[in-house]
């Protein structure tokens, strides 16, 4: 069975801790990741951490999760989660469980925000827990792969 989970980022996540910390904290990219390796490990699930500015590059590592039969996704996809239906197509495609996380609660702010591109192909969607949507997407993830198992 797969064991490893790839937990991907969109644009701007890579400067968390410092981008508007009054609505996404002051942990940064590297606080989340080690936070996905020590949620993972719990469940002896290995985690791939990514983050990219780049759609395109979002959309390869998508594909790559399916041409490497990984167990499942973990995508915050930030701003292209309002914008992008290539995310949503690469999904699609996977067939692989996926959860959509979000560190803020997009409801309730900007309208533009309300709506995701991707929620529709997600097993579920997070948000609004901060970084430990995260946590809580891993936990999720681990218990959906254990009851497909019985
Ligand atoms: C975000 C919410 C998006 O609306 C925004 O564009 C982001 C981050 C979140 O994690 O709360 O970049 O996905």
């Amino acid at each position: 069975m797969a064991t490893t989970v790839y937990v991907l980022n969109g644009p701007n996540l890579n400067l968390l801790g410092t981008r508007e910390p009054e609505v996404y904290g002051r942990a940064t990219l590297k606080d989340v990741e080690a936070l996905c390796h020590e949620a993972g490990a719990r469940h002896g699930l290995a985690i791939d951490f990514r983050q990219s500015n780049h759609e395109g590059v979002l959309v390869d590592w998508i594909q790559e999760a399916r041409a490497k039969n990984m167990a499942g996704l973990v995508i915050n996809p930030a701003a292209y989660t309002h914008t992008s239906v290539a995310i949503l197509d690469a999904v699609l495609a996977t067939g692989l469980p996926t959860v959509e996380v979000h560190i803020s609660n997009v409801h309730a702010r900007e309208p533009f925000r309300r709506h995701s591109y991707l929620s529709p192909a997600a097993k579920a969607v997070i948000c609004g827990f901060g970084i430990d949507g995260y946590r809580l997407a891993i936990d999720g993830l681990a218990a959906m792969l254990t009851s497909s198992k019985d």
